[in-house]
Parts: C-alpha cells; sequence; structure tokens
C-alpha cells in the first residue's frame, strides 16, 4: 500500500476512537460510578447535548431561605460529565440566605451580576474570610470549607457560581442537623447546643429525633 494510503487508513481507524475521548456525555439511563456517569454514545450526540438554557431563569424563592439554587450539574446538564466542572445559577432575595454549607467534591468560583452579596468561607485552621460582593466581583469557595451568602442589599441578588466537578456536592449544614432524623439528644450532645434550641430549630426545619 502506497504510504498515503496506508496513512489515510490508519487515520480513518483512529479518527472515531479520538471524538469518543474528547468528551463523556452523561448517560442518564444508566446508573453513575464513582467517575461519574457512563458516556452516551458519540454517534448519538447533537449540539443540543452541549447545550442548557435553564440559568435564564429565576430560582422559585418562596421558601424559608428566600432563596434558589439552580444547579447545572450532570445530571441536568449532562455535558458536563466528562468535563470536570459544572455550573449553577444563586438567587437570593433581599433578607435570604444561602446557608452554611460545604461542597464536598469541588472548588467554587462566584461570580456577581447583580445586587449584593455577604459571602464567606472557614478554613480547617478556622480562619474567617468575609465580602461584600457586588455587580462584576469573583470570590472563590474552596473545595470542602464551610461557606454562606446572604443578600445583604435591598434588591435580589443574582451571581452565577462555577464549580471545578460536574458532580461537586452539596450539604447544608443547619439541614443536615435540624432537617435529618439526627436524634436530638445526640446534636445535643456533638454540638453543645441546648435541647430548647434543637427542639426549635428542627421545628422551622423539618427534622425528627
Ligand atoms: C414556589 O414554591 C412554593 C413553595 O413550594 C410553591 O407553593 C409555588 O407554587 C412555587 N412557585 C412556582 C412558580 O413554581
Amino acid at each position: 500500500m502506497p504510504p498515503l494510503l496506508l496513512f489515510l487508513s490508519l487515520l480513518s481507524l483512529l479518527l472515531p476512537h479520538a471524538s469518543s475521548l474528547d468528551y463523556c456525555v452523561a448517560d442518564l439511563s444508566l446508573p453513575p460510578t464513582p467517575s461519574g456517569f457512563p458516556c452516551k454514545s458519540p454517534s448519538k450526540l447533537t449540539s443540543d447535548d452541549f447545550y442548557f438554557t435553564g440559568l435564564g431563569v429565576a430560582g422559585n424563592t418562596s421558601n424559608i431561605i428566600k432563596a434558589a439554587v439552580t444547579p447545572a450539574f450532570s445530571p441536568q446538564f449532562p455535558a458536563v460529565n466528562g468535563l470536570g466542572l459544572s455550573l449553577a445559577r444563586l438567587d437570593v432575595l433581599p433578607g435570604g440566605v444561602i446557608p452554611l454549607h460545604t461542597h464536598p467534591a469541588g472548588n467554587e468560583a462566584l461570580v456577581m451580576i447583580q445586587g449584593t452579596l455577604c459571602a464567606g468561607f472557614v478554613d480547617t485552621a478556622n480562619n474567617v474570610f468575609l465580602q461584600t460582593l457586588k455587580k462584576g466581583d469573583v470570590m472563590v469557595f474552596p473545595q470542602g470549607l464551610l461557606h454562606f451568602q446572604i443578600n445583604s442589599g435591598g434588591i435580589p441578588a443574582l451571581a452565577f457560581v462555577t464549580f471545578s466537578s460536574p458532580t461537586p456536592g452539596l450539604q447544608i449544614t443547619s439541614i443536615a442537623l435540624f432537617g435529618s432524623n439526627f436524634p436530638s439528644k445526640l446534636i445535643e450532645g456533638t454540638t453543645f447546643l441546648s435541647d430548647a434550641e434543637v427542639k426549635r430549630l428542627k421545628g422551622i426545619l423539618g427534622g425528627s429525633g
């Protein structure tokens, strides 16, 4: 075989494999694995698989925190599955809060679009880092650290966040303690909170036990 033909036939063998390594759009019909969802067959993908429109609309803030997080993680936006990143939209009404929480699996960067957020995190040496964020400001929240955002202005706050993981995870401290069936006596023993305060918070956040 002439060298050019040999080269082209080798290239044609390689190309389908090369493109299948470029991305791994999640096949949500299959169960996730520790390294993410299995990939949708590349031959079934269209440009719509790499497109997501859900962040254009404010989330529902009619709730106790007066805030909404609208995620574009793998389950909502399967294209991020293989890319090591994801996004979300934050809507926080005046007086609203994204309560103290962590993302166990990803760093976070927040970009302010509208309004004012007081944001902060606590590192593992218990240093507290606080900022007031206005339009165009960016703050990062390192992986796994407790952090929060509170609307400290008079208008609804809008921010977009991005994570260094397609599935950063979200654990809200107050919900884990007072919105679960964590036995009250153990919460009191492990947090030094009073029985009355634990029962009050469980009443607000729906916990039992
Ligand atoms: C927003 O959430 C509240 C409380 O769950 C619900 O009653 C209301 O119908 C929701 N609004 C919209 C527009 O979905």
